[in-house]
């Protein structure tokens, strides 16, 4: 089988899938030259589930993240393995997390997690870590080795000395949109950790990394930024074939930066606004990313959908499959050295969201 005999069967299968689906999840492949390496992954991101009191919970965000585990169990061919990409939880309290991890667990295959900052700054990561283990680690799976970071961190006069409570603390940070919050970052000691984890791997082997904020600078007004991204770009730049997937953002983005790849994910909750399309913003979207087309950034499935990642190349081709709205192609131009945008939305034929539920 060919790699792109592959991506059509595969394509088949995520088809008949989303047909009955209108959410965000991603599906990523990895192809290799032996078709027997090949695998895929499905990826669920920011779901922010949100507890109002008792038992009661945000309903669209619980709506959103129930159906992008069921897709993920309909998925054909199977996932090897499930990614979540970070804010599970909306401020972090124990009922949120353990309302998230509950929907989560009934994913039928092994899940790994991203820390987001929404479940981590009421009490700094302690109740997420009893439930999902550690905030960064390294695994490989079929050649491939990837690494999960925890990119939110922030200045310790910030995180510890700064607010009277921690409610006080998560709320601030939750602000997207404010300026009492404070850049992300890895941080040294995580930094050194990544050192010694990657020194070990062939510069050959192909290294995805996941984080939740993106590791590059964006809009810092936003926090869509991680402020040491440099030193961790640094970290990546021995390596042949690098890609970064990140959440956070709730929208696509891609970017090339030396050899690294950079691939923003969906959210299951609800997509942000560009920064652009605040007047006042000072942002620094890729140039390369062409924004999505939405037809009503208030609908919160307006710009949601999956994405179908392909690396047979060792480059990332990404499929953007959006629920109402045309779909989308991004894919490694060797000839540009970038990626770029194979199908775009054209403006002219934006299809107006559907169904609200
Ligand atoms: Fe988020
Ligand atoms: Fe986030």
């Amino acid at each position: 089988m060919t790699d792109s005999q592959g991506r059509r069967n595969f394509l088949k299968g995520a088809g008949a899938a989303a047909a009955v689906s209108t959410l965000p999840l991603s599906m990523v492949k990895l192809a290799f030259a032996d078709p027997a390496q090949d695998f895929t992954f499905a990826y669920i991101s920011d779901s922010h589930i949100q507890h109002i009191s008792g038992n009661k919970f945000v309903r669209n965000w619980d709506r959103g993240l129930i159906r992008a585990v069921a897709e993920t169990n309909l998925l054909s061919p199977k996932p090897d393995f499930v990614m979540f990409g970070g804010d599970l939880a909306q401020l972090a309290t124990k009922e949120e997390l353990d309302h998230g991890a509950e929907m989560l667990s009934k994913v039928n295959y092994k899940t790994y997690m991203v820390m987001g900052e929404h479940d981590y700054y009421l009490d700094l990561g302690e109740y997420w870590s009893k439930l999902f283990g550690d905030q960064y680690y390294s695994f490989d799976h079929k050649g491939v080795h990837f690494v999960v970071l925890n990119s939110i961190l922030t200045f310790d006069e910030w995180t510890h000395e700064r607010w009277p409570t921690p409610e006080q603390r998560m709320l601030e940070m939750a602000g997207l949109d404010n300026p009492n919050g404070s850049p992300f970052m890895v941080g040294e000691k995580q930094r050194e950790w990544l050192r010694k984890d990657l020194e070990k791997v062939d510069k050959k082997t192909p290294l995805v990394v996941f984080s939740h904020s993106p590791i590059q600078k964006i809009y810092k007004g936003w926090n869509f930024w991680t402020d040491d991204a440099e030193e961790v770009q640094a970290l990546l730049k021995p390596f042949d074939k690098a890609t970064v997937v990140y959440g956070h953002v709730h929208q696509i983005q891609y970017n090339q930066i030396g050899n690294i790849a950079f691939h923003a994910v969906m959210a299951t909750a609800w997509p942000w606004p560009y920064p652009q399309s605040y007047a006042q913003a000072e942002q620094h979207l890729p140039v390369l990313t062409v924004p999505m087309n939405r037809a009503d950034p208030f609908f919160e499935r307006d710009a949601t959908g999956w994405q179908f990642i392909d690396v047979g190349t060792g480059r990332v081709a990404l499929d953007y499959n959006l629920y109402n709205n045309e779909n989308r192609r991004v894919a490694f131009n060797a000839a540009k050295g970038h990626p770029e945008d194979m199908t775009f939305q054209d403006p002219a034929r934006r299809i107006p969201p559907q169904v609200h539920y």
